[in-house]
């Protein structure tokens, strides 16, 4: 799958967040290293602080199912005006799961980075 076609799915699933607080919607796909893909949105909760990133529900779901590398992840955050980036907390779950590629849609166009990029020096244990 290519770079814009994965960030038109990443659109596509951002259609479908829950984010009546924000109004800010971010969609998520993840390509396994198996090439199997998983999508996220983010819920928001009236009690803030127990809401979800889209990053966070499409990690969740490739976990679950067993993945354990993970590729590349695309975010789209379709009512910005500016690309938007993964927030802290969903860089270190990224990170868990040793992503290679981030890529973040933006008004120009998509934008790619390595994960060393957007988080230098992250911190992982070894899994025992
Ligand atoms: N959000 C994400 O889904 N991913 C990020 O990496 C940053 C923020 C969501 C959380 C909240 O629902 C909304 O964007 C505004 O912060």
């Amino acid at each position: 799958m290519s770079t814009d076609e994965l960030v038109a799915e990443a659109r596509a699933v951002a259609e479908g967040a829950y984010a009546p607080f924000s109004r800010f919607r971010v969609g998520a796909v993840i390509v396994a290293a198996d090439g199997s893909r998983f999508s996220g949105a983010n819920v928001e909760n009236s009690a803030y602080g127990a809401s979800i990133c889209a990053e966070a529900n499409a990690i969740s779901s490739a976990a679950a199912a067993g993945v354990r590398k993970i590729d590349t992840v695309a975010v789209s955050c379709i009512d910005a005006a500016e690309p938007g980036y993964p927030c802290g907390n969903c860089r270190q779950l990224m990170n868990e799961f040793r992503v290679e590629r981030v890529i973040v849609d933006g008004p120009g166009g998509p934008i790619e980075h390595t994960m060393e990029e957007i988080l230098p020096y992250g911190f992982r244990l070894e899994p025992r």
